[in-house]
């Protein structure tokens, strides 16, 4: 068989010159196309101004345990609270935020308290800067995925626009067995102990703080996931 004539050899290396020039614009015709018709990315649902949430935590992977917690978003009240059991241990730990940057950590001997200069999640907090990663089953349940600033990555069920679960960069994973949502604690039980106001209690500060491995994520998500990138490095800083 002779050699092609030289111009059919050519003719290969120019389409694809030519492709490489025109696909990049071609691409992006596409996709202002794909935009245009609707496929702008799902927002997700904003969480009720108060709600019980109790959630199955998996620890394991960061080197902690399981826990349950039960979470009490309270947005107008102003407070925040997430009480820990951990796998077998019968002394919960509280972890009661307050909208005034106040938090109080306490089990039934030992208290801690920490000054945060950011406030409580707002409601739409996920709104601002998460980016959507399009549909996953998880838990069994048909979700959209999000994510932000690679802290939290957080599933919503496409059908009812409940959370489902929502996993942290340091391994946390949180299930969310129930969502009740209106729910509220009585005042009573967000009250810190005397033993919090004392003043001279470092040791067992230490104690309550390093009990539970979610205290620092879970304060972390309440605080710093609605507050801009710099502004939660600057308070991890302190
Ligand atoms: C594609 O579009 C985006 C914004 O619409 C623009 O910033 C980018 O330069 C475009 N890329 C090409 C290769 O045309
Ligand atoms: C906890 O998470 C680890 C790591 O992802 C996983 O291997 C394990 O099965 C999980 N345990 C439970 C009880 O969900
Ligand atoms: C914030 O509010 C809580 C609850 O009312 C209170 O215990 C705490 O002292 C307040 N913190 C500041 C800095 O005012």
């Amino acid at each position: 068989m002779s050699p092609p004539p030289p111009s059919l050899v050519v003719l290969p290396l120019l389409l694809l010159l030519l492709f490489a020039a025109v696909s990049p614009a071609a691409a992006n015709a596409t996709a202002t196309a794909a935009a245009g018709a609707g496929a702008s990315p799902p927002v997700p649902t904003p969480w009720p101004e108060q709600f019980h949430a109790l959630m199955f935590t998996n620890l394991t992977a960061s080197g902690g345990r399981l826990e349950l917690i039960d979470l009490y978003y309270d947005w107008p009240g102003g407070r925040n609270l997430n009480l820990i059991r951990d796998q077998l241990s019968g002394d919960p730990l509280y972890d009661v935020e307050w909208t005034n940057g106040t938090s109080y950590f306490f089990d039934s001997g030992s208290c801690h308290s920490t000054l945060f200069p950011v406030g409580l999640l707002p409601p739409d907090w996920l709104a601002a800067g998460a980016v959507y990663l399009g549909r996953e089953h998880v838990d069994g349940f048909d979700c959209h995925l999000w994510t932000k600033v690679d802290f939290v990555w957080y599933y919503e069920e496409v059908a009812t626009g409940r959370p489902v679960r929502w996993n942290f960069f340091n391994g946390m994973q949180q299930h969310v067995m129930s969502f009740e949502v209106g729910g509220v604690l009585e005042d009573s039980m967000w009250q810190a102990p005397a033993y919090c106001f004392n003043g001279g209690n470092a040791d067992t500060a230490n104690v309550a703080a390093d009990r539970s491995g979610s205290v620092d994520v879970m304060n972390s998500l309440t605080r710093f996931a609605g507050a801009p990138a710099a502004a939660a490095a600057a308070s991890f800083d302190q």
